[in-house]
């Protein structure tokens, strides 16, 4: 498989399109985007909607400890394991309709249009949504814990709000103690597969239709803390100040220089500083940062982090300030299985689709996963490379694409032995 029996198959693109559309709504912003954060209500009605979608094709539906909601169709024979595909259903605040919420439905119509033509495949098949992978709360919670990489520490010290994550599982009905019990047996897993838009703008650039993504880029996330002396910001002469945002400001921009001038493949971001106590006529007495970086290369991930931490200390030392850095949490670059990427490939070729490999820029939960089975991911394009904006855009036809393209995959992938 595919054979001449089933290369022809294809999802049903206006069953995927109505339930595109339908999800959509959920935490529908003004902007055009959405906004659900993990366990919002919106977020928590949405995944109810897709499993009684699911209960409504009549497939089995299953949720773990950790909140993963999952669908399943028995395709295999008795006691086969599963190939897993999915993605995520939470936004970042007043994100786009795209990012996670496709993959997920994609992999839901593969289950469908799979169990519409009455394959038999030697593995069963399961279309997940893994929780909080955007980290408004802890970030990857789901998959982490599906994969048995979560600590109790990561919980304990989310890099969200620990308000909102405590309100988060009380309204889930989860406890940090089902969240930790929530590891899946990797013996079970066939494989994971994951399509996603690009989030970037090289295959808009290069007109390709198809990214076999290859590997995914690492991401480390820190606190930072500047601490100065507060005081009168009208009457202390500027040469007698700590002010902790001088510290922060100077800091934010040198990220960018230290980036730009050394690092080609990698990526920061200071996403946001918060200054207490706040107020206009008082000096900052603190400034917190919050830090990411990324790199494919986990050479590059260290000089990195040791030219970043450089900068942040002589910042301190220049404005007489203490600082902290804390360290909150990562995701280590992840290579994808090269079998998977290969049957990417040729299914995007049997489609007459054009395809490129790829780097993948962007967190994913295959990050996680392929820690612990074969994975693969497939991208399609995002319009001008927006992404966690409500102008998230991609057009139709690629999201149609790549829903074929990841059915073919799940079949082509039955020539495999992904056990090995
Ligand atoms: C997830 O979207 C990430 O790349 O942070
Ligand atoms: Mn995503
Ligand atoms: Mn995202």
């Amino acid at each position: 498989m595919p054979n001449s029996q089933t290369s022809h198959i294809r999802i049903n693109p206006n069953r995927l399109r109505a339930d595109f559309d339908a999800l959509s709504q959920f935490g529908a912003t003004a902007s055009g985007g959405v906004n659900r954060p993990a366990f919002s209500p919106a977020h928590l009605e949405m995944r109810r909607w897709f499993h009684e979608k699911a209960r409504q094709a009549g497939l089995e539906i299953l949720s773990d400890g950790a909140g993963n909601h999952s669908a399943r169709l028995r395709c295999g024979p008795d006691g086969a394991k599963y190939l897993l595909m999915g993605s995520h259903l939470d936004s970042v605040p007043d994100g786009g309709r795209y990012d996670g919420a496709l993959g997920v439905l994609a992999a839901l119509e593969v289950l469908r249009t799979v169990q519409e033509q009455r394959l038999k495949l030697p593995y069963h098949l399961e279309a997940i949504d893994f929780t909080d992978e955007e980290g408004t709360l802890v970030s990857f919670l789901g998959s982490f814990a599906f994969c048995g990489l979560l600590t109790a520490a990561d919980l304990e010290k989310p890099r969200g709000d620990p308000q909102a994550l405590a309100e988060g599982l009380q309204r889930a009905g989860l406890t940090h103690e089902s969240i930790l019990a929530a590891r899946r047996d990797p013996a079970q897993l066939a494989g994971y597969l994951e399509l996603h838009v690009e989030q970037g703008s090289r295959m808009e650039k290069a007109g390709v239709q198809i990214g076999a993504v290859t590997h995914i880029a690492g991401i480390r996330f820190f606190r930072l803390t500047y601490t100065g002396s507060p005081g009168h910001g009208g009457t202390i002469p500027l040469e007698e100040r700590r002010d902790a945002a001088w510290g922060a400001s100077a800091f934010t921009l040198a990220v960018r220089e230290i980036v730009m001038g050394g690092f080609p493949e990698c990526f920061a971001n200071v996403g946001r500083v918060e200054y207490r106590p706040g107020f206009f006529n008082t000096i900052p007495q603190q400034a917190e940062l919050a830090l990411e970086f990324r790199s494919p290369d986990p050479d590059q991930f260290d000089r990195l982090e040791q030219a970043l931490f450089e900068n942040a200390r002589e910042q301190a030392q220049r404005f007489k300030l203490e600082l902290n850095i804390e360290f909150i949490g990562k995701r280590d670059p992840a290579r994808m299985d090269a079998r998977i990427v290969s049957a990417v490939r040729e299914s995007a070729a049997a489609l007459g689709l054009s395809c490129t490999s790829i780097i993948s820029r962007a967190g994913h939960d295959a990050q996680a996963l392929a820690t612990i089975c074969p994975t693969g991911m497939i991208f399609i394009p995002s319009q001008g490379g927006l992404s966690h904006s409500p102008l998230e855009y991609t057009r139709w036809e690629d999201c149609v694409n790549g829903a074929n393209v990841l059915l073919q995959t799940v079949l082509r992938c039955a020539n495999l032995d992904l056990s090995s």
